[in-house]
């Protein structure tokens, strides 16, 4: 198990994340004690619909100053949403050392960093107590965990009797083969898509009442033909999730659209209640 999650981390690396950031919005001229949120959308969000999605997940349970936990928070950019729109405190947990120190870095340019804690750990042993979190949020982050009870279990055990779990994921619609790298995983290795069907059954025998969800599927197509037509006029934008992913961001794109739209894969979103 630790193989793998060396394995994850090291898909994900990328060494002065921060720094290429910083040189990219000097680059853009933007002030650097000026910067804002949405100077740095583009690249904060690593899932399909970005900010776009974070914010319409927040606006559907509209909890305000309450605690939030981020599995597999990535950079931190939905964390920063819910605690500067939502006032919420917001603590995220990521396996990636370098997206947890970009994380801290981010909030603190854009002065948030008082609202928010990043921790780098595995979210399938979170180091959180029983009973600690209003609100347990993960967004494109199962794909890469094989240990789906445990990866929910835990989730469960953190939030509070009557919390809420909010998911946006990228599921199994069809057993047939996927073409690689995918944004989550440049080979077959490192992923681990499993069907709606299956997640709803895990969370619903650890108690949890589903109250909604949502098929993205459309919404997510709409928006990657919109960004890999794009990225084939124009080239890689200077402030782009294409930082996160490297040299292939243009295939790994392709191919997640191209599974949408076979219907080999969706994209949901939902809430869970305690
Ligand atoms: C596609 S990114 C999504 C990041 C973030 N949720 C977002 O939407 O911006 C997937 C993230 O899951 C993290 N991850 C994968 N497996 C994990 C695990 N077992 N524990 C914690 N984080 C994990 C990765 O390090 C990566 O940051």
């Amino acid at each position: 198990m630790d193989n793998l999650i060396q394995k994850i981390e090291s898909q994900y690396f990328k060494n002065g994340l921060y720094e290429d950031i910083i040189t990219r919005l000097k680059d853009k001229n933007i002030d650097l004690n000026k910067v804002k949120r949405s100077d740095i959308a583009s690249v904060d969000e690593f899932h399909v619909r970005g900010a776009a999605i974070s914010r319409e997940l927040a606006h559907s349970i509209n909890k305000k100053g309450v605690s939030v936990l981020d599995v597999g928070c990535g950079l931190g950019g939905s964390c920063r949403m819910l605690a500067d729109e939502y006032n919420c405190d917001t603590t995220g947990i990521d396996l990636s050392g370098e997206y947890i120190r970009t994380a801290n870095k981010l909030s603190k340019l854009v002065n948030l960093s008082s609202k928010m804690t990043f921790i780098q750990g595995d979210a399938t042993e979170l180091p959180f107590e029983n009973n600690s979190f209003d609100v347990a949020w993960t967004q494109h982050v199962q794909m890469n965990v094989p240990d789906k009870e445990k990866f929910y279990f835990e989730i469960n055990r953190v939030l509070k009797p009557n919390g809420y779990f909010l998911f946006y994921e990228i599921l199994k619609k069809e057993d047939r083969e996927l073409t690689y790298p995918m944004p989550w995983s440049n080979k077959s290795n490192l992923s681990f898509v499993f069907r709606e069907e299956e997640m709803h059954d895990i969370l619903t025998g650890l108690g949890l009442t589903k109250v909604q969800c949502t098929d993205q599927t459309q919404a997510g197509i709409d928006f990657l033909n919109i960004v890999i037509r794009r990225f084939i006029e124009f080239g890689p934008p200077k402030m782009g999730l294409n930082i996160l992913m490297g040299e292939t961001a243009q295939s790994k794109l392709m191919n997640l659209l191209k599974h949408l739209k076979n219907g080999e894969l969706e994209l949901k979103s939902g809430i869970f209640k305690k």
